[in-house]
Order: structure tokens, then sequence, then C-alpha cells
């Protein structure tokens, strides 16, 4: 498996768009990053289907065959890996730098090995990003944890298999401080109890596979989950569920022009907090399992919203929820609760003529205001969609620079906009 990396990549979108017809939702980013690095506990095949075509699953499989582990793409988003070959402990720094994601192999390969090395994780620069929950929760099921330049190193004593199980408290709800920490307590002798965990859906998915592979699970979806540790787990093949955030773009972009779109394989059950807030604007909603139907307003009405910890309001949509209400009519006021520096995105919006005043993790948005064509940039995968969104319904034609970051996240997604009735060129 390997990375094509070549010259930033554009869109050229014109626009005025009002989307029309059917979309079919993908297999979710953070899921799939997660359970391909479960594959590092067993050395029995892990079959995934539904796996996305996106760059960040292309660049964790490359880092994961670093390792010596098999991953191999078998077509329609079937995934297989298989970690018996594993023979070494530290991901190659360049590759830690290009996706977070990858500092989740440190939880597998403490438990299975006994070792684990890693420069400090890269990702979107969205804020301070520590990963003290993720170190702290190895040290409680008894890992030494050390530096060693910029390097991280997590050493269990005895070798592998060797970690306790132990009642850990999570500083923060970490999503993936949680999904590190459980799959380090898996494997660990005796009972775990993480406290104040994440609840996110990638969270209950990853611990559902792990449960699929022989782990002891229980608690999912709560913030107590509870873990009682086995000497080993086996293969499993499993189904990556659909991606929220992909569908909450998608269900926002089409309120947001007032187009009428069925979104197909959408994880309702998941999205509440963005189809309340859609509705509350005045969109109409029809759910059913596994699909949406989203008919934008004449006029869409302003709302507040804070970014939050699921159930809350997913951060990931809160940029191209920000797009949206700059349509609204009325004052939105928006609070960033989970990372301290996501709101980059308003300097491109702002490029395009939004009326949008923002201090620390706060915005105020103004609206409606008609959007003008530009030239701007995707500084991350999620202020990439709601720049895109923006051109979507702006006067003229937009030039998106640095669409590399779109691909990180969203699956053909110009061809999916193309079907809805949009006017965009990759070049
Ligand atoms: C995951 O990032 C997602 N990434 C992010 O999606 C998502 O925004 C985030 O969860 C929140 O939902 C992946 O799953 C690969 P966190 P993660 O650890 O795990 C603080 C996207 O666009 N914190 O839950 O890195 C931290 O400072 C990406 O798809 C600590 O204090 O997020 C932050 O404020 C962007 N100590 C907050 O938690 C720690 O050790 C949330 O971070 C770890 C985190």
């Amino acid at each position: 498996m390997s990375v094509h990396r070549s010259a930033a990549p554009r869109y050229t979108v014109t626009g005025g768009a009002v989307l029309r017809g059917k979309v079919q939702i993908s297999g979710a980013k953070n899921a799939s990053l997660a359970a391909m690095c479960a594959a590092l506990l067993t050395d029995e095949d892990v079959i995934l289907t539904n796996v996305p075509k996106i760059s960040d699953v292309d660049t964790l499989g490359e880092l994961l065959v670093s390792l010596g582990c098999v991953v191999e793409r078998l077509g329609n988003g079937r995934l297989r890996l298989n970690g018996g070959g594993v023979r070494l402990f530290e991901a190659p720094s360049e590759l830690i730098s290009e996706n977070r994601a990858s500092f989740q192999v440190m939880g597998p390969l403490l438990a299975a090995h006994g070792y684990a090395a890693s420069a400090p994780p890269g990702g979107d620069v969205i804020g301070q990003r520590p990963i003290d929950v993720h170190l702290e929760g190895f040290r409680a099921l008894g890992a030494r944890i050390s530096r060693d330049g910029e390097r991280y190193v997590a050493e269990a004593a005895d070798g592998p298999l060797s970690l306790k199980g132990a009642r850990i408290f999570m500083d923060y709800p970490s999503v993936s401080g949680s999904q590190n920490v459980m799959m380090a307590a898996v494997l660990a002798s005796g009972h775990t109890t993480m406290v104040n965990a994440a609840t996110e859906p990638e969270v209950q998915e990853l611990a559902h596979l792990l449960n699929a592979m022989g782990a002891k699970i229980s608690g999912i979806g709560s913030q107590m989950l509870e873990i009682d540790g086995v000497r080993e787990l086996h293969g499993a093949t499993a189904r990556i569920m659909p991606d929220r955030i992909e569908a909450g773009t998608f269900a926002i972009a089409a309120a947001m022009s007032g187009g009428d779109v069925e979104i197909d394989d959408a994880p309702c059950g998941v999205m509440d907090a963005l189809l309340a807030k859609l509705i509350a604007m005045g969109t109409s909603v029809d759910r059913a399992e596994g699909h949406l139907r989203i008919r934008g307003a004449r006029e869409l009405k302003s709302v507040n919203f804070q970014a939050l910890p699921y159930p809350g309001l997913a951060t990931d949509l809160h940029a191209p929820m920000a797009t949206a209400l700059t349509q609204a009519h009325g004052v939105s006021v928006i609070h960033e609760r989970v990372f301290d520096n996501r709101m980059l995105y308003v300097t491109e919006l702002l490029k395009m003529g939004a009326r949008i005043v923002s201090t620390g993790n706060s915005a105020i948005i103004t609206g409606p205001t008609a959007l003008n064509g530009a030239h701007v940039r995707a500084l991350d995968v999620r202020a990439g969609a709601a720049i895109l969104l923006a051109a979507l319904v702006a006067d003229g034609v937009t030039v998106i620079d640095d669409i590399q970051h779109l691909d990180r996240g969203y699956e053909h997604l110009d061809t999916k906009l193309r079907a809805l009735g949009v006017q965009i060129e990759r070049s």
C-alpha cells in the first residue's frame, strides 16, 4: 500500500448550486483508523469492510506495513490486515506527523509486544492536542513512560502481555486516548475500569470490534468502560460504520443551498445534535433507519450552538455549520468547547465576504450574506469542507487550494457533489 504525493491539488467551483438528488455515505474515517490499529493485537486476519478510499487510511496503512503488518486492499472497500509479522515497534516519524491516528499504534504494540515508541503525533493544527491522557492510561496499566529526545517510549517491565488491569481516571474524555488505552487494557491481566472515557460512536465501534476479536469489554457507550483482560485475541470481520461527519456535511450543504437531498447509509442514530439544529434553522428533515432526506428552507433561521464531546454537536461539524449560518437570517453565536484553536476557517470565509466576528473559541455570525467567489485554501479537513460549502452558494467562481486536506477525510467528494448538480472541477 503506497501514498501518491503530488503537487497540491485544487478545486474550481462555480457557485449558485441548489443540491438535488441522492448521495451514498462512505465508511467513517475515524472508525477505520482505530480499527486498523486493533489488528496489531492479534496474529490472525482482521477483515474490515466499508473502508473509505481516503488518504488517511493509505498513510496509516503504509505505517502499519513499515512495522511488519500485512495490509491488503481486497477491493469494494474491503481491507485485510494481519499483525503476525510485526517486528518493529516504532512508527516512522514522517508518517506519524502526517496523521494523528497513527499514535494509536502505541496501545496495541505496548500490550502485545511490551514496547512502543513514537514521535509526537501530528494531524490538523486545531489546538494544543496533548497526549497526557494516553500516557497516563499506559502508566496506570504498569508501563514505564520515558522521553528520548522528542520520542515517547512506553515499556512494560516484564515484556509482552505483562500489563496489569487498573482503575483509570481519564482527565479528559479523549477519543483517541480512550481508544488507545482500551486497546492496551484488553490484553492486560485482571480488571480495568476506564472512568470518564469518551462515548463517541467511533469509540463504541472499536469496543465492539475488540469484543468480536475475543475481548471482554462492557459499559460500551457509557463513560465507565469495564474491561476484563484476556491472554490473546483472534481475528474477526467487521463493517466500518458510515461516516456521521460526512453525512452531516452533506446534510448541511443541502440545507444551506435550499436543496432536496436523499442521504443513503446515513447513521441518523448518532446525528441527533446536528439534526436538531438543522430543524431549528427551518430545514425539513425526514429520517428513517440508515436514511435521511434533507430539504432546505426558503429562509434559514439563525441558531446558536456549542461544539461538544458526543452526544453534543460534533466539533468536526463546527466549521461547516458556521458556513451555513452565514446564510441564515439573524445573528448566530458559536462556542468551540473541544479544541482551543479551531477558528482558523474564519479567515477564509471572510475572504468570501462573510460577516463573522471571532474571539478566542467563539464566533458571532450575522446573516444572510451573499458570499462572493474567491481564491481560498483548505486549511485542514473540516475547514476545507466549510470553505467548499461556501463556494457552492457563492456568486461566481471559487478556487480552493490544498484540497489534499479534503482527500484525507472525504471519499470521491467532487464526484458525489457533481451528482447533486454542483459544477466542480479538480486540477
Ligand atoms: C478525534 O481526535 C478525531 N480524530 C478528531 O477528528 C475529532 O475532532 C476529535 O476526536 C474530537 O471528536 C480521530 O479520530 C483520528 P481528543 P483526537 O483526544 O482523539 C484534549 C477530523 O477532522 N486532550 O478527543 O485527537 C485535547 O486537547 C479530526 O476527523 C487532552 O487534554 O481528539 C482536545 O482539546 C480532527 N489530553 C480534546 O481533548 C489528551 O491526552 C479533544 O481531543 C488528549 C486530548
